[in-house]
């Protein structure tokens, strides 16, 4: 009997990295998703990489009845590993109230399910967004978390705050948060990769969908911060990396080795690199020379967030192992095998 795990959100962009490591730890893994961001697609892509076709129930986790009977299938689980919400920023501004009613509404029915079901271990996809603009660099867990810009972000930091209230008033249930900084790159199988619906927010797949024809330039937000070349830094981690930190912390969980109910890691490599750093990567990588044209900041842009990676390396015995480079160069090659596959 393997110990079964549900991952919500597990057929989107770092669920499906972390389903592929979960099956290669031995964990069996059982997918919530309701597809409003990915694609079923992704199942058997899984299936191809790891020979192992995860269990998957297509279910609105806003839907609490819906929830609960999703669960009830699946009492036996032993942890949940909560990815499902909207995550793009620029979006969450325009619509603020589908961000809280999505994001907020399926944490508090998996919560709730998970309770009826005596289910007492969580695992949260959170973001570094939740400390704003860092008054300390490098960020540590200690650091305060302060209003995030965007209604996304505040989804995010709202989350927290709830895992916070409910761990307290329960015996039982313990919960790790895990403060991404910036995911990007693919699986070495070129299998699986981000799939930004419409126009990409994020650098990354903005720069592959440029190099590749989809989009025309990329636009670089502002080149006047107080940086070494006037474009924002940011802490650049291997989707890969976050994906393995994610088995860690459940092991974490499941062993009872957690020292508070709820524990808070920053994932990140420690490293900060700038927009221009990435596009000059980029193009030595590829051996291309990338159209981007300079122009105004975008809202909301911070300066500098790179994290400190001390916390995740002592309690979960984590820290990143790729490079920037390899990020990049896996970014690229889904890229290309997503416009083969779509010709
Ligand atoms: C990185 C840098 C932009 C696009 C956000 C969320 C975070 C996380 C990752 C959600 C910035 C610049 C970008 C473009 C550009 N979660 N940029 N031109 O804003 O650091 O973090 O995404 O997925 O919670 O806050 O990431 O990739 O959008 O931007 O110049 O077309 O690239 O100004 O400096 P960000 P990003």
């Amino acid at each position: 009997m393997k110990n079964k795990i549900i991952v919500t959100g597990g057929c989107g962009y770092i669920g499906s990295h972390t389903v592929i490591e979960l099956i290669e730890n031995d964990f069996e893994v059982v997918i919530f998703d309701d597809l409003s961001n990915s694609t079923e697609k992704t199942i058997s892509r899984i299936h191809k990489i790891t020979g192992v076709k995860p269990t998957f129930i297509k279910v609105d986790l806003k839907n609490q009845e819906a929830t609960s009977k999703a669960f009830e299938a699946h009492k036996d689980t032993l942890g949940v590993i909560h990815f499902a919400a909207h995550k793009a920023v620029g979006e969450s501004v325009e619509k603020p109230l589908m961000y809280y009613k999505n994001n907020l509404y399926s944490l508090l029915n998996v919560l709730e399910s998970q309770n009826e079901n005596n289910i007492n271990n969580f695992i949260f996809s959170s973001s570094a967004t939740v400390y704003g603009t860092p008054n300390t660099l490098p960020i540590t867990e200690k650091n305060e978390t302060q209003r995030p810009f965007s209604p996304y972000g505040n989804t995010k930091k709202i989350a927290e705050e709830i895992l916070d209230d409910f761990t307290k008033s329960s015996q039982d249930f313990s919960a790790i948060s895990l403060r991404y900084f910036n995911p990007i790159g693919a699986h070495e199988s070129g299998e699986i990769g981000e799939l930004p619906n419409g126009i990409p927010n994020n650098l990354m797949p903005y720069i592959t969908q440029t190099a590749a024809g989809v989009r025309d330039k990329l636009m670089v937000y502002g080149n006047d911060y107080p940086t070494k070349d006037g474009t924002p830094i940011r802490d650049y981690i291997h989707v890969v990396d976050l994906a393995k930190a994610h088995v860690l912390a459940v092991k974490r969980l499941l062993k009872k080795e957690q020292e508070t109910a709820l524990e808070y890691f920053n994932l990140g490599t420690g490293l900060g690199y700038s927009v221009l750093d990435v596009i000059k990567t980029f193009e030595k990588v590829t051996e291309s020379k990338l159209n981007y044209e300079i122009t105004d900041r975008r809202d909301g842009d911070v300066p500098q967030l790179y994290a400190s990676t001390d916390l995740a390396k002592e309690k979960l015995g984590w820290s990143a192992d790729r490079a920037l480079e390899e990020m990049i160069s896996s970014s690229w090659t889904w890229e290309q095998n997503l416009r083969n596959e779509t010709k």
